[in-house]
């Protein structure tokens, strides 16, 4: 099926959001590269071209093949795509006075009412800004319709030649017209009609699948996640129960309870899937690391050589097989995902044999083309009970990237009234990702002040942390506790383990489950002679990961979960994670 709608990624991490939300409303759309000839979307209704962080002057800055803009096709300019057309056309792009990031107020221009692009609209709405460099001087044919109180070019058309720049995000759910703003340009400029709507596309995903899988059988590495759930399931649709087996590895890293739960859920529905215990393999090849990229890497081998073996033993890697995957769209797409999950993803894929399969065409991925929500609609039309669907996301490496460890024994250091506590914990600034120390305050921030948005500053503010936590209850004060030489050992896994467990059953008893999107429990090293790890508590509020919300539960909630927390053995101390992403990320390393 061609698409109507490109989305051209200009580097941005709200490219999938644009794409995502054209689908929403009703429309297929997909991401290119932003320098995609003009030949080969020549049969789309429209074309977006996305935000991103570089500048449009900058030296080897996304560009897009001019020939887009000749008038054949109607082109909506996001931010940065909005300045690299009117760089491309001939007008002036410069840094602006100062930095526009976050919420601002969008005013009507004379011109504005004769806009389809504006059609509905109402003066002064809130919009959301991110950028730096602003349109100076228009190019020929242009006129303004928007602007805000930094930005004199916020909206601009030549709806003669079907152009259309924003400075602000649409897709944003801040920006308080930007569904309709898409809709306008999607319907009425580019002359869309509705085609998308993957829970109708169930006959289809299974014609794709019996083609590919063309007589085979189709064998899965389930996780209990949903995507390889769903993709599990529309195979069982596709070709029948007897053709689809999955294996579940037990890395002793997982969550309590979760190798029983995931068996019992596939015996539920019926499915042929088998579980493979190698505890005793990543935990041996773990023992002793403490480096968070080491961890990854071990974790990484063992996958290889334990998949390795399995396709080995079950003569999986013949004729009569194919191997099924629940790669998701994101995970297609270069910009797509987290810098650690394309690690540990390229370890999973490396299997030789896997390798293989792919190279002759032996590999099926149903849901190669969806989104996440995407993904649950059709499991939804599947039949699929809520509960598997609605999981929280878990990470492939397991407990191991939330036990922390050190190198060596160190104390913290004052910092006024705060406490430099030196474990390291990864931030997120700009493009990059980075290790540094946390600041532990010692008092539990009153709902009275926005603690986490003064965090977030505080941590752009110091180049030295990445993340600012708060004492919730300690054994001891956080001055003289300190940080333990330690590694991954069994025993700090099982503590972890624990902890989490009583952070899952109190929140799903509360509802607080329903109200973040993950909540990871990370193990410090951090604690008295005794009681030497602290627990903190990271539950965070996201659409999809890239960016998330620090959020704050209610007291008595707090209260009784660290009483629990504090009655394990080992541990000395609970702490709340206070820092957004960014500046931090969501998971500890
Ligand atoms: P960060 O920590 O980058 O996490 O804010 C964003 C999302 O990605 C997940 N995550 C991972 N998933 N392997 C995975 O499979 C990894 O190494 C990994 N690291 C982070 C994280 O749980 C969150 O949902």
């Amino acid at each position: 099926m061609t698409p109507q709608i490109f989305v051209l990624d200009a580097g941005g991490q709200y490219c999938h959001l644009i794409a995502r939300r054209v689908r929403e409303l009703g429309v297929h759309a997909e991401i290119r590269r932003s320098d995609v000839p003009a030949h080969e979307i020549r049969g789309a209704r429209g074309v977006i071209i996305s935000g991103g962080p570089a500048s449009v002057y900058d030296p080897g800055s996304p560009t897009i093949d001019p020939e887009i803009l000749d008038g054949s096709v109607p082109v909506l300019g996001v931010c940065y795509g909005l300045q690299l057309m009117t760089q491309l056309l001939g007008g002036d792009v410069r840094p602006g006075q100062k930095g526009e990031y976050g919420l601002a107020t969008l005013s009507l221009e004379d011109g504005w009412a004769a806009s389809r692009l504006l059609a509905g609209f109402s003066d002064r709405k809130q919009i959301w800004m991110s950028h730096k460099d602003v349109v100076a001087g228009l190019p020929a044919g242009f006129s303004r319709i928007g602007s805000t109180e930094t930005c004199a070019m916020a909206v601009i058309e030549n709806p003669s030649r079907h152009l259309y720049g924003v400075q602000f995000h649409p897709e944003v759910v801040h920006t308080a017209q930007g569904r309709e703003l898409l809709a306008n340009f999607v319907f009425d400029i580019c002359g869309c009609v509705k085609d998308w709507d993957p829970a109708h596309q169930l006959e289809e995903i299974e014609t794709q699948i019996r083609k590919t899988a063309a007589g085979r059988k189709v064998f899965f590495f389930v996780s209990g996640g949903v995507d390889s759930t769903v993709a599990f399931q529309l195979c069982v649709r596709a070709l029948g129960a007897d053709r689809v087996r999955g294996i579940y590895v037990d890395t002793g890293l997982m969550r309590a309870g979760e190798t029983e739960g995931v068996a019992a859920m596939f015996a539920k529905l019926g499915d042929d899937v088998r579980v493979e215990h190698a505890a005793g393999e990543f935990l041996g090849a773990l023992a002793g690391a403490r480096d968070p990229e080491l961890k990854r890497a071990i974790i990484g081998e063992a996958f290889v050589a334990v998949q390795e073996r399995i396709i080995e033993e079950q003569h999986l890697l013949n004729a009569r097989w194919v191997l099924g995957q629940g790669t998701i769209y994101p995970d297609t797409i270069e910009s797509g995902g987290t810098a650690q999950a394309a690690v540990i993803k390229t370890h999973h894929n490396r299997v030789a044999g896997i390798q293989k399969l792919i190279e002759s065409g032996g590999i099926v991925e149903p849901l190669q083309s969806f989104y996440k929500d995407e993904v649950r609609a059709i499991g939804v039309q599947l039949g699929l009970p809520p509960e598997y669907l609605e999981r929280h996301p878990f990470p492939g490496p397991g407990l191991a990237i939330r036990c922390l460890c050190s190198e060596v024994d160190a104390e913290p250091i004052a910092r006024g009234d705060e406490w430099l506590v030196p474990v390291r914990s990864v931030g997120v600034q700009g493009d990059f990702r980075t290790y540094a120390p946390v600041l532990a305050t010692e008092e539990y921030p009153s709902k009275a002040v926005d603690a986490r948005a003064a965090a977030t500053e505080l941590v752009n503010q110091t180049a030295e942390i990445n993340r600012v936590i708060a004492l919730v209850s300690a054994i001891a004060p956080v001055g003289s506790m300190r940080v333990w030489a330690s590694s991954i050992v069994p025993a700090r896994i099982e503590r972890l383990r624990e902890a989490d467990r009583i952070v899952r059953e109190m929140s799903r008893a509360s509802g607080f489950d329903r109200e973040i999107w993950q909540f990871p429990v990370v193990l410090i090293p951090f604690g008295t002679a005794e009681r030497r790890d602290s627990v903190v508590l990271r539950p965070v509020d996201s659409v999809d990961g890239m960016t998330a919300e620090a959020v704050l539960m209610d007291d008595n909630l707090l209260g009784a979960m660290a009483e629990r927390l504090r009655e394990i053995d080992g541990v000395a101390g609970v702490f709340y994670d206070l820092t957004h992403k960014p500046p931090g990320t969501i998971e500890w390393e």
